[in-house]
C-alpha cells in the first residue's frame, strides 16, 4: 500500500491510523482521517518535518560513496527543517514567489500555453496522436519557476533528469545497482548548484546576502528545484487526464457554468501529485488512542484526507465546487505549508482554460503509468487522439 498508495476506492475500510511496514521492514504510522492529518500538520513540536526528506530505501555504502565523490551533502533547510533557522529561510523564498510576481507571469503563461495547446490541435487535427505530459505539461513549471527564481543554465532534459532522479532516490523502493545511477545523477546536478549557490543572482543572491551559508543556498535550490516544477507537471498531467473522463466538466468550462478555480481545487483533492507526506514523532505521544513513540515515521495519507466523506459531499466523484472541495491538505498545512501554492494554482487553471477545447474532443491512447513512489505519482506520458 506505501509505494501505490493513491489506488482503491475510498469505500475500502481502513482505520484512522495504523501501522504499515515498508519493503525493508520500517513501520510507518499511516494517518487516513483528514482532522487527525490536519492535527499533525498543526503541531510540529510534536510531529517534526525532520524526516521529510529521508530516504525510504536505505542508501548503501557504494551509492553513499558516489553521492560523496560529487560532495552531496543536503542538511535541513525547508521541507525537512524543524529548527530555528527554518521562518526566516521560508521568508526568503516565499518573497521570491510573492503572490504579485505570481500574478505577474499570467500573460506570458497563457501566450506559452496558447501557442503550445495551438501546435497539439494542429497535430491531432492531422491525424497524430500527441503526448500532453512530454508535449505540454513536463517543462512548463520549469520556465515558469525560471522567471521568478534564477536557476543555473543547464538543459530542461538535465534538470528533469535530476528532479526525476532524486524523487526516486528518496522515495521509491529501489535496488542497489539503480541506488548507485541514481546517486550519479542527483551527486552530478548537486555539484551545479553548488557552483551557482556560490555566484548565481536572485533567490541565492538574496539567501547570501542574508548570511545563510552555503549549504542552505544549495538546499533550498535543490528542494525549490524538486518541489518547484515537478509537483506541478504531475499535477496537470493528472488533472488533463481525469477532464478527459468527465466530459460534463469540460462542457461546463465551456459554457461558462463550472470555474476554472474550481476545476483546479477539485483536482488537487482527487488528484493530489504528493499522495502522502512524512513527519517525525518527537517524543513518546498518541494520536486518536494509538500510542505513538518518539522516533516513529508517521504517514500522512493526504490524497485519502482528500477523499474523507467527513469533509466532502462526494469523495469519489469529480464535482467542482462541491462542499468541502477546497478543504483538502494537497499543499499540507502549518508552518511548512507549501509556499508555492499560489503558483501552481496559476499555472493549472491556465492549463485548463486554454486546453479545455482541445480535450472535448479526443479519446484517450495511452493513460498514464505511475510507478511505485512513497509520495509522488510521476506520471510518464499521457497521449490523446482526435476522437
Ligand atoms: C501542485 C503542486 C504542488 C503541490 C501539490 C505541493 C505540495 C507540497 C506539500 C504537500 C508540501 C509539504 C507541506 C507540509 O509539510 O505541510 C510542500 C512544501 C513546499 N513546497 Fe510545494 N507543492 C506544489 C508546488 C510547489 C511549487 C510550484 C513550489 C515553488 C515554486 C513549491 C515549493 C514548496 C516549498 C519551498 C515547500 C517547503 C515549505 C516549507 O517547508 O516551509 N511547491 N509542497
Amino acid at each position: 500500500m506505501l509505494f501505490r498508495s493513491w489506488q482503491g476506492p475510498v469505500e475500502r475500510p481502513w482505520p484512522d491510523v495504523v501501522s504499515v511496514p515498508d519493503h525493508v521492514g520500517v513501520d510507518h504510522l499511516v494517518v487516513t482521517r483528514h482532522a487527525l492529518v490536519r492535527q499533525v500538520l498543526a503541531d510540529p513540536e510534536t510531529f517534526r518535518p525532520d524526516n521529510a526528506l529521508d530516504a525510504m530505501t536505505p542508501i548503501p555504502v557504494g551509492a553513499l560513496r558516489v553521492l560523496a565523490r560529487h560532495g552531496f551533502r543536503l542538511p535541513p533547510t525547508l521541507a525537512n527543517n524543524g529548527g530555528h533557522s527554518h521562518p526566516a529561510i521560508r521568508g526568503i523564498v516565499a518573497e521570491a514567489l510573492h503572490p504579485h510576481r505570481v500574478a505577474a507571469q499570467r500573460p506570458w503563461l497563457t501566450a506559452v500555453v496558447r501557442e503550445r495547446v495551438g501546435r497539439l490541435g494542429a497535430a491531432l487535427d492531422t491525424g497524430h496522436p500527441v503526448d500532453l505530459y512530454a508535449d505540454l505539461a513536463a517543462d512548463l513549471p520549469l520556465l515558469v519557476l525560471a522567471r521568478l527564481v534564477d536557476l543555473p543554465e543547464a538543459p530542461t532534459e538535465v534538470v528533469k533528469e535530476f528532479t526525476r532522479a532524486a524523487l526516486e532516490l528518496f522515495w521509491a523502493p529501489v535496488d542497489p545497482q539503480r541506488q548507485r545511477v541514481l546517486a550519479d545523477v542527483v551527486g552530478r546536478f548537486h555539484a551545479v548548484l553548488r557552483e551557482f549557490a556560490a555566484t548565481g543572482g536572485g533567490l541565492a543572491a538574496d539567501l547570501r546576502t542574508a548570511g545563510q551559508p552555503p549549504d542552505v543556498v544549495v538546499g533550498a535550490l535543490f528542494f525549490l528545484l524538486v518541489a518547484g516544477q515537478e509537483t506541478t507537471s504531475q499535477f496537470l498531467t493528472l488533472l488533463l487526464h481525469r477532464l478527459t473522463g468527465t466530459p460534463e466538466v469540460i462542457v461546463g468550462l465551456g459554457a461558462g457554468t463550472v470555474a476554472v478555480d474550481d476545476v483546479v481545487e477539485e483536482g488537487l483533492r482527487l488528484e493530489p501529485p504528493i499522495v502522502t507526506w512524512r513527519r517525525v514523532a518527537a517524543r513518546d505521544t498518541e494520536l486518536a488512542g494509538t500510542p505513538v513513540p518518539e522516533g516513529t515515521s508517521v504517514v500522512l495519507w493526504l490524497a485519502r484526507a482528500g477523499r474523507d466523506p467527513e469533509v466532502v459531499a462526494a469523495p469519489e466523484a469529480f464535482v467542482p465546487g462541491q462542499r468541502g472541495s477546497r478543504r483538502h491538505l494537497a499543499f499540507g498545512a502549518g508552518a511548512h505549508r507549501c509556499v508555492g501554492a499560489q503558483l501552481s494554482r496559476l499555472e493549472a487553471a491556465v492549463v485548463v482554460e486554454e486546453t479545455a477545447p482541445l480535450l472535448a474532443d479526443v479519446t484517450v491512447v495511452r493513460a498514464p503509468w505511475c510507478p511505485d513512489n512513497l509520495s509522488f505519482r510521476m506520471p510518464d506520458a499521457f497521449v490523446v487522439a482526435h476522437r
